[in-house]
């Protein structure tokens, strides 16, 4: 059993990597140049989680609102995902882990959507660590989505209005059937000192354990991620229970 099967349990670590462009300005470097040390961190707490043992890792890498940046720095994210997968496919399959990707990626650049389908493909037998890649996501529109799919079954009669429950509603996010039923958050990481959610995971994470740092994600290595995740341990989980 692994470490994080105990109490309080421990399944699905979801990180908001934040700070990468903080991180650059302080050197002088292109926002580019954070995003690629922060492409770096990322492969790193990869690794690590796969080792620990951690069933789902999901990372925030591009939301919804994303786009309203610069074409240098959106293109400069995309190519980071082709040299990510070029480098470390190999590695993450040997590994077992498995890729997923959480949003619609549809109108991400050509050569980001061949890679990330190509990581979907090489990987979607390996049965260990989960790592999701939330890409072009929101969770209003992952909402919005689910909602409007009910509706729709509603509509033509394949559902009644009292089947709308909880666990339906679930079943049609991203993290739902679509990518084989990842269970919610117990904790989400938010770095470089900011704590919000920024429309981050907002229906699965209603009992999620929230940890926050001031550590820029480029910086986040993995002996601060096992700090965190000893830190969750400490924390006394109660879904609205009592005690
Ligand atoms: C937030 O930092 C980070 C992002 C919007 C992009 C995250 C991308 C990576 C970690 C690297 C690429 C990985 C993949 C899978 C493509 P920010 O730019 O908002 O930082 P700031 O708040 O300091 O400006």
């Amino acid at each position: 059993m692994s470490e994080f099967e105990k109490n309080p349990p421990l399944t699905h670590v979801a990180i908001i990597m934040d700070g990468n462009g903080r991180w650059a300005k302080k050197r002088l470097l292109p926002r580019v140049a954070g995003h690629n040390a922060g492409m770096m961190a990322m492969k790193e707490i990869v690794r690590r989680s796969a080792e620990l043992g951690i069933k789902y890792l999901t990372v925030y890498a591009f939301s919804t609102e994303n786009w309203k940046r610069s074409d240098e720095e959106v293109g400069g994210i995309f190519r980071l995902l082709v040299k990510y997968v070029d480098s470390e496919l190999a590695e993450i399959t040997k590994n077992n882990v498995r890729v997923r990707v959480m949003g619609d990626y549809s109108p991400v650049p050509a050569p980001a959507r061949e890679s990330l389908e190509k990581a979907l493909e090489t990987t979607a037998d390996n049965d260990g660590l989960v790592f999701t890649i939330a890409l072009n996501y929101g969770s209003r529109a992952e909402i919005t989505r689910a909602v409007k799919s009910i509706a729709k079954d509603v509509k033509s009669g394949v559902i009644a209005p009292e089947d709308v429950t909880e666990q339906l509603i679930s079943s049609r996010l991203y993290t739902g059937e679509e990518n084989g039923n990842i269970p919610d958050p117990d904790l989400i990481i938010r770095t470089s000192g900011e704590e919000r959610l920024s429309n981050f995971m907002l229906w699965q994470s209603a009992y999620s354990e929230l940890e926050f740092t001031d550590v820029l994600w480029p910086d986040f290595t993995p002996e601060v991620f096992e700090k965190m995740l000893e830190e969750y341990g400490h924390r006394e989980r109660r879904f609205g229970g009592r005690k």
